[in-house]
């Protein structure tokens, strides 16, 4: 056991969810998901999570309509479960200031693109793709980022190049990017836990 306290939010499919999950389980990484959060009661983060009992949450507009209230609620959940990283896992809500200022440069988040290129609001999963094939890109990537107010905001400090093959979909090639993401995402969340990214040298 590890006192490295891992928590992520996701919204639906929470394949990256699994990903850090597992990584934990088998030691790839030493931390533990200490807490799950989703804005979706019905995703599959939550059935994942659930499964795995992991402490688990659904904290959205239905379950807090102010938006106060909510970022109280989230800011509580993850400080209730002593979280040390907050990792977005395909969550596509904007955090409130409350967390933003407690968990400052200690949230990072998972984009599908090679940012600043198709990110900001908007910007997320499927649409990311169509968009990138849309404009007939050759190269797309993946980026991670310590999570600031804007969307896909702040310090990049991973990214990944993806070649576009001549007769890539959007749905090829997120089929394609969803795979590279588990791996890279793990490395990069074990490259934080072991110190090797130091997220607050982004800002010196
Ligand atoms: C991932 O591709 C992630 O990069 C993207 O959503 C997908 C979630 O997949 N995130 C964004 O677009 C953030 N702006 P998952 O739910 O299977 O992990």
């Amino acid at each position: 056991m590890t006192n490295f306290k891992l928590g992520i939010l996701a919204s639906n499919h929470g394949s990256n969810l699994q990903a850090i999950i597992d990584a934990c389980d088998s030691g790839i990484i030493q931390a533990e998901v200490s807490i799950v959060i989703s804005n979706n009661s019905k995703s599959m983060a939550l059935k994942r999570s659930n499964k795995k009992n992991i402490p688990s949450f659904h904290i959205s507009n239905h379950t807090h309509p102010d938006p106060h209230l909510q970022d109280i609620a989230i800011n509580k959940t993850l400080k209730d479960h002593n979280v040390n990283l907050v990792i977005l896992a395909g969550y596509m809500k904007k955090l409130g200031p409350l967390v933003l200022k407690h968990y400052k440069r200690k949230i990072i988040n998972i984009h599908p693109s090679l940012l600043p290129k198709y990110g900001g609001k908007g910007m997320y999963g499927m649409l990311v793709h169509r968009e990138v094939i849309k404009s007939k890109e050759k190269i797309t990537g993946i980026s991670i980022h310590i999570v600031e107010e804007e969307y896909d905001s702040g310090p990049i400090i991973d990214q990944i190049k993806i070649p576009i093959d001549k007769n890539e979909n959007a749905e090829s090639l997120s089929k394609k990017i969803s795979q590279i993401e588990h791996d890279f995402y793990v490395k990069t969340i074990g490259e934080i836990i072991t110190g090797q990214i130091d997220l607050n040298s982004y800002y010196n």
